[in-house]
């Protein structure tokens, strides 16, 4: 067992505080207004319409669950409030119950099983792993994802940063023959990928608690000036020392797994990077992508969501037409369906883009680590391990089959902030520690890239002296999402 030698980051920790008071109670206020409004528009459909006495009774029993469910979402936000002890994960047939638990117990001998006193990382997982409890308990709340709506809406208004990037492929199509030829032009080209795929991580949904739609679609713009402006906030980077490991791959049949996080643009940007990488290197002949099995820190990526994107990206009416222009008015659902598409150069570039994408799915070049139809919560040993509470350096000893399948991979891309804190423990390393060390045993075991704009404490593979400067100069640079790590560690 690995034991770093300094402690977690945990709730006495500024961004740690501030999660537990504000972020986490805005999160579960949400679900709360969610649960609430379905409730409340069932109830309405069943005295309106002319359900069968079988549809009422069965909405009712719906109706009743939701209000048990918001009941105990609401006993929760006063217990955390208190700083009340975390109650055990009672027994509902999902994975971790143990794992949780036991953890729970160990807290508690040293009195940090509390809100404010156990590790941040931790209660966090614990608190997404609680909250499917309530659901996975349910009949009819079994299979709800309580931010399916949260993640859609979001992904309907990045339209424009989308319609972008398509584009964009699709000049990189005109030239395809040339540049498939041309390793130094390739190289340039993939840096530019990895930057827009990192970026997309800077839209998260458990963090932008308080954003609005239009300062999201600024957030993602994703212009190569923009490109260019932001790489100064790229603290760590490694993108050439992943460009050389790439082409030094001898093999011909070399596969690339994404360890997803978010849904919507995030993911679309993935399969961006995914499609750049099948289709124009010569070093990639396959992508799978690593989902999560339950609702998971608001907005990662879970089956359905991943089985939703191709279809909705597809759809001439998922994306609202662009304001008109001197107007603010939006319109309203049988406007937009009767609107010809706005764009219809772009449509068709989106469309052309997306259709390859299927057909990789199709054909097996790209897929998902579980079936596409897989329900939450459903156990799956090859995909569990990423909703458990552990650092990923213990993924060789709790799960053999994810840690050998990844055993053989050409590239291991771990994205975002989550994924970058389960990387490292969320331990306080020093910022001078270099990231092999900070992954502990897993470094080497397979090659790592970690993409992570940084939305929490822990930093690593960076100088004291960067550090310090953008300490005096007050950033929240740790914290605020503008910088970013690109962290790359080999196969030894
Ligand atoms: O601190 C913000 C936060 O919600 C963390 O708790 C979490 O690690 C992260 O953001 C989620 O971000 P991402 O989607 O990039 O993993
Ligand atoms: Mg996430």
């Amino acid at each position: 067992m690995f034991e770093p030698p300094y402690p977690p980051y945990d709730p006495k920790d500024k961004s740690g505080y501030e999660t537990v008071v504000k972020r986490w109670p805005v999160i579960l206020t949400g679900i709360i207004d969610t649960i609430y409004r379905i409730d409340h528009h069932l109830g309405v459909s069943l005295e309106t319409s002319d359900a069968t006495s079988e549809d009422v009774t069965k909405g009712q029993e719906k109706i009743a669950e939701g209000k048990g469910i918001i009941e105990k979402i609401g006993k929760l936000k006063y217990e955390m409030a208190r700083d009340r002890p975390l109650e055990p994960i009672p027994d509902d047939g999902e994975a971790f119950i143990d794992v949780y638990n036991a953890e729970l117990k160990r807290l508690e001998q040293d009195k940090n099983h509390t809100w404010f006193t156990a590790p941040w990382l931790f209660a966090e997982c614990y608190l997404y792993r609680l909250l499917r409890s309530y659901f996975c308990q349910t009949t009819h709340w079994c299979t709800f994802d309580p931010f399916s709506f949260q993640k859609e809406e979001t992904f309907r208004s990045s339209g424009k940063a989308i319609y972008q990037l398509a584009k964009m492929m699709h000049e990189l199509q005109v030239d395809k023959q040339e540049l498939i030829g041309d390793s130094e032009k390739l190289g340039v080209l993939f840096k530019e990928m990895i930057q827009m795929c990192l970026w997309g991580n800077a839209t998260d949904l458990s963090l932008l608690t308080h954003l609005s739609h239009d300062d999201i679609a600024h957030l993602q713009t994703v212009g190569k000036e923009a490109q260019q402006a932001r790489k100064e906030f790229i603290l760590k980077d490694d993108q050439d020392n992943v460009w050389s490991h790439l082409t030094s791959l001898q093999d011909n049949d070399v596969t690339v797994d994404f360890v997803l996080d978010n849904a919507g643009f995030e993911l679309f940007t993935d399969f961006v990077f995914a499609d750049f990488l099948v289709t124009y290197t010569p070093h990639v002949s396959r992508v799978v992508f690593h989902p999560k099995l339950i609702p998971w820190f608001v907005s990662d990526v879970t089956p359905a969501d991943f089985s939703s994107t191709i279809p909705n990206l597809l759809s001439d009416t998922f994306f609202p037409p662009p304001k008109p222009v001197g107007g603010t008015e939006t319109p309203g659902v049988d406007e937009v369906k009767a609107l010809p598409p706005s764009r219809p150069e772009e449509h068709e570039y989106l469309r052309n883009m997306v259709t390859r994408w299927q057909s990789y799915i199709d054909s097996g070049v790209f897929s998902l680590s579980v079936p596409l139809d897989t329900p939450l919560g459903a156990p799956n040993s090859k995909a569990d391990f990423w909703t458990s509470s552990r650092p990923y350096w213990d993924l060789k000893e709790k799960a053999p089959l994810v840690f050998n399948g990844l055993s053989k991979s050409g590239l291991v891309i771990f994205k975002g902030d989550l994924n970058y804190r389960k990387l490292t423990g969320d331990i306080k390393w020093p910022v001078s520690t270099p990231f092999e060390t900070a992954i502990g045993p897993l470094a080497g075991s397979f090659p790592i890239l970690s993409l992570r704009t940084n939305k929490a404490d822990v930093v690593v593979g960076i100088s004291q002296e960067i550090a310090d400067k953008l300490d005096v100069a007050g950033e929240k640079w740790r914290v605020n999402g503008k910088y970013a790590l690109v962290s790359f560690v080999p196969r030894t």
